[in-house]
């Protein structure tokens, strides 16, 4: 069934306060809700829609009678009541079944605990209720077990009184006193450990912080706590806005469909997203866990505080937390760094999806599951339209946009347009034009025309707007409103003024189809620098010679389009290759190549993360995106002729920056670190691509004597890619050393997975059948099946299509366990379009051969038939 935007309507009633209890058991648990209702005056109407699932009913109570069961309809989305009186009490007991719940939704098992994930909509699945995130109230949870079997009892809010019971059980009472809607309760029960710190308010509040995990990993906390203080102390300097409760409380899983999920006071985790130990964890573990972290405390005020109207509005939430998330790692890390990674991603994934069937807009019109609209566009495309906000107005008027918002809408249930309004009203600016960033699906086009006129000493750029190829709304598309962040340069590396203020860099706005803007006073031919930090999430054509792309890099002031400028320049070598490979005709890397990247690699004016991001190739898959109809096995053999291009005519330079930033002072997460330890495997991947000896022989070294696990694990990866000599025992090593540890184990799956091998299917075959490996786990699943399917490019798109058929077949099977991540690896069809006639067909087969099963969850149904339809 679709669910359309343009059909919301208010609630008829509204929920004043809910009251549940749980007694918890091994089989089965009982939940007994409580629910004060009144009629919504805007609608009233006296009949009421109560949302359950695989519920089952125990006893139904209105205003403490009985209620007859001609009173009410049960089907299997819900129950329905009529006749109702203005206010009334429900009080409802269901019985319901969490240790055989694999799909994750609702209340579910994992090891030895019990645990909730409700959104979006596994509320429903816990008891009757209008499970929806308009409806807010206050949660009183009472929670029953056996007090050995479960010490631990959890919810949201504050504990106000626990005690023991007889039987050996116990029970604990939590009053969250902020109304919420359901998506963000939970529940956990079970035996944890804890570490526990503290956290002071600015308004003098003592916040009791806990971090529970099972106890075998409670010595991998102590990062992710630190990160938890960095974040609350962060969002009270950089937005002002104060933690509201007295706890505060992460529980970490191996079992988990998503990152992490931000219920009110009651953080849950995937354990990827805390557990981290330098033995354990890479450089960008440690930095993901903050990120996340970040993200999940930020949802407090920005989603919980101030929640979704509907879940079309979801962007509203998570584009505004994502782009808080980006800052919060900017301002601790690097922020140039974190700019490159965000939008490389961005250009990749978003692209791509923005691209395939799957796009929607950042607001989405319609959805089948809304599962299925967690993407790339509502997160990281709503980040980029959150930070063009922030481009247009600057911070000061970006957080005065943000303090109305607040002012306005805290305690509610709003829309994008809500934030949207906010933002113009606070600064007295008419944002009717951006709106289009939230209903228009796509990726805009931007192409350019410069002009110098040397007698008039005049330089101007015309800008000229295009739809997406693949705009699917009813009315034409509309130009948007875009912020272009720009800068002007002579030939000497100088800026210049770019208009009568005398300023040197300007966010020139586009608001029309085509636009000029002129610069008088231009005394030579200058060199552009364009969308500065990528000042908007569009696709920019400009005819760009080498020579300027050098000159970019050299004299940018903007560190990202320096750095943009050695990714269009690679992108350039490894297109002509491809290109030549189609046309069986020689191409040999132009000397200029080779000397930029050689002058940035010795660079020492740039800091190693810069020169890290500057000598990593462009994807493959954001290379697919400039071509069309592409034999992915030629790009990738022009991608790989390049690395080894570079690794034999740099192959001194490699070594030498390799062995300057070898590092053997004790192990710290901090950005001067991570840096030299990213630019020294960077080169160390080059050099192992020469296929040299003693280049696999510096890896074994670095594989045996290194101190942390970034510089261990990359060396295996690479040893294994490589396939080099003794290969396999240092994978049996591995994993006999760290069977017992999931986290480190997924790891070991995913570097066998993308082994670019033609027996790695058959391996993977092999690791599917290992008990470390299960196909209930969502994080196995990823690193196995995922890594395979998703970044295997050789072997996934083998000729044979044993690689699509293999995909088809782990859908089929996984979409009976559990439909979202089932759905999450169907995605991977997605691109299908992007490639020639030939792969386009055998990838299709498979896509219809999914289309025809039997009995296909909504999950996968909806990703299915959106491919299925654009064939
Ligand atoms: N709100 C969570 C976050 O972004 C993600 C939850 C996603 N859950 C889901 N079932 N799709 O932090
Ligand atoms: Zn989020």
């Amino acid at each position: 069934e679709v669910i359309y935007r343009k059909d919301y309507q208010e609630p008829n009633y509204v929920v004043k306060s809910v009251d549940l209890a749980f007694v918890v058991e091994a089989e089965s648990t009982l939940v007994t809700a409580r629910i004060q209702f009144e009629v919504n005056p805007k609608q009233d109407k006296n009949e009421l829609f109560l949302n359950g699932v695989d519920l089952e009913l125990v006893s139904i109570e209105l205003n403490q009678q009985q209620l007859n069961a001609n009173k009410y309809d049960l089907n299997e989305r819900g129950l329905s009541l009529h006749d109702l009186p203005d206010a009334f009490e429900l009080k409802t007991v269901v019985k319901i079944y969490p240790s055989q719940n694999t799909a994750l939704e609702g209340l579910y098992q994992s090891g030895n605990f019990f645990l909730t994930q409700c959104e979006a909509e596994g509320f429903r699945k816990i008891t009757f209720y209008p499970d929806r995130p308009d409806v807010l109230a206050k949660f009183t949870v009472t929670i029953v077990a056996d007090k050995e079997k479960y010490p631990v009892l959890l919810s949201n809010g504050n504990k106000i009184s626990s005690g023991d019971l007889n039987d050996g059980r116990h029970y604990c009472k939590w009053l969250d006193p902020h109304p919420k809607p359901s998506y963000l309760f939970a529940l956990v029960a079970g035996d944890l450990d804890y570490i526990e710190d503290h956290f002071i308010t600015k308004n003098n509040n003592k916040v009791q912080l806990r971090i529970y995990t099972e106890s075998k990993n409670i010595d991998a906390c102590d990062f992710a706590m630190q990160s938890l203080i960095n974040s609350m102390q962060w969002d009270e300097e950089r937005f002002n806005l104060v933690y509201d409760l007295d706890e505060y409380n992460i529980v970490a899983t191996d079992d988990f469909n998503m990152g992490a999920m931000e219920n009110k006071g009651l953080n849950i985790f995937n354990s990827k997203y805390v557990l981290a130990k330098p033995e354990t964890a890479t450089d960008q573990d440690f930095i993901n866990i903050e990120a996340v972290i970040g993200h999940e405390y930020f949802h407090n005020w920005t989603g919980n505080r101030v929640t979704c109207k509907d879940w079309f509005q979801l962007s509203l939430k998570e584009g505004l937390t994502v782009f808080r998330d980006q800052e919060f790692t900017a301002d601790l890390q690097s922020r140039s760094v974190k700019r490159i990674e965000d939008v490389r991603y961005l250009r990749s994934a978003q692209f791509a999806e923005d691209a395939s069937p799957m796009s929607h807009s950042v607001r989405p019109d319609s959805f089948i599951e809304i599962n299925n609209f967690y993407t790339l566009t509502v997160y990281e495309k709503g980040s980029e339209v959150v930070r063009m906000y922030h481009t247009l107005l600057g911070e000061e008027g970006f957080q005065k946009g943000m303090q109305l918002y607040f002012k306005r809408h805290d305690g509610s249930a709003v829309s994008c347009n809500d934030f949207r309004l906010a933002m113009a009203d606070a600064n007295s600016v008419d944002l009717t034009q951006f709106e289009l960033w939230y209903s228009q699906n796509g990726t805009p086009q931007v192409y350019i025309r410069e002009n110098y006129d040397a007698g008039k000493k005049a330089y101007s750029i015309d800008f000229m707007q295009a739809a997406p190829d693949n705009y699917k709304g009813d009315v034409a598309w509309q130009p948007m409103h875009v912020p272009v962040k720009l800068a002007l340069y002579d030939n000497e590396g100088n800026p210049l003024p770019l208009n009568d203020a005398g300023d040197l860099q300007l966010t020139y706005e586009l608001k029309e189809i085509s636009q000029t803007l002129t610069v008088n006073g231009v005394e030579h031919q200058p060199i552009a620098s364009l969308f500065q930090g990528f000042s908007a999430p569009i696709k920019l054509h400009r005819q760009i010679g080498h020579k300027e792309l050098a000159f970019l890099m050299k004299h940018d002031t903007d560190s990202f389009n320096r750095w943009d400028a050695t990714q269009e320049m690679q992108s350039q070598i490894i297109i002509g290759k491809y290109q030549a490979l189609l046309d069986n005709k020689n191409y040999n890397c132009p000397k200029y190549f080779i000397e930029s990247f050689r002058h940035i690699l010795l660079d020492d004016g740039i800091d190693s993360a810069l020169i890290a991001e500057a000598i990593t190739l462009p994807s493959v898959k954001s290379l697919t995106l400039k071509l069309a109809k592409v034999d992915v096995l030629k790009l990738f053999d022009a991608k790989e002729w390049l690395i080894k291009e570079i690794a034999y005519q740099l192959e001194v330079e490699l070594l030498s920056v390799y062995n300057q930033n070898y590092d053997s002072s004790d192990y710290r997460v901090n950005s001067e670190q991570v840096a030299k330890r990213s630019l020294k495997n960077r080169c160390l991947s080059f050099l192992l691509q020469s296929n040299k000896k003693e280049f696999a022989g510096l890896a074994k070294d670095q594989f045996i004597h290194a101190g942390n696990y970034t510089d261990k694990m990359t060396a295996l990866s690479l040893l294994t890619h490589q396939q080099v000599d003794g290969f396999e025992d240092l994978l049996g090593a591995y994993f006999t050393e760290w069977q017992d540890n999931p986290l480190v184990i997924n790891k070991w799956l995913s570097i066998q997975a993308t082994i670019p091998a033609s027996d790695t299917l058959i391996r993977v075959k092999q690791l599917m059948e290992l008990p470390v490996f299960s196909m209930k786990n969502p994080n196995a699943v990823r690193s196995l099946i995922g890594a395979f399917c998703g970044a295997n490019i050789t072997q996934f798109h083998a000729e044979d299509s044993s690689g699509y058929q293999f995909l088809a077949d782990q859908i089929i099977e996984l979409d009976r366990i559990n439909p979202q991540i089932a759905a999450r690896l169907a995605g991977l069809f997605n691109d299908y379009h992007q490639y020639n006639d030939e792969i386009q067909h055998r990838m299709n087969e498979q896509i219809k051969r999914i289309h025809t099963t039997d009995g296909l969850s909504p999950n996968v149904f909806e990703i299915i038939d959106r491919a299925v339809g654009s064939i």
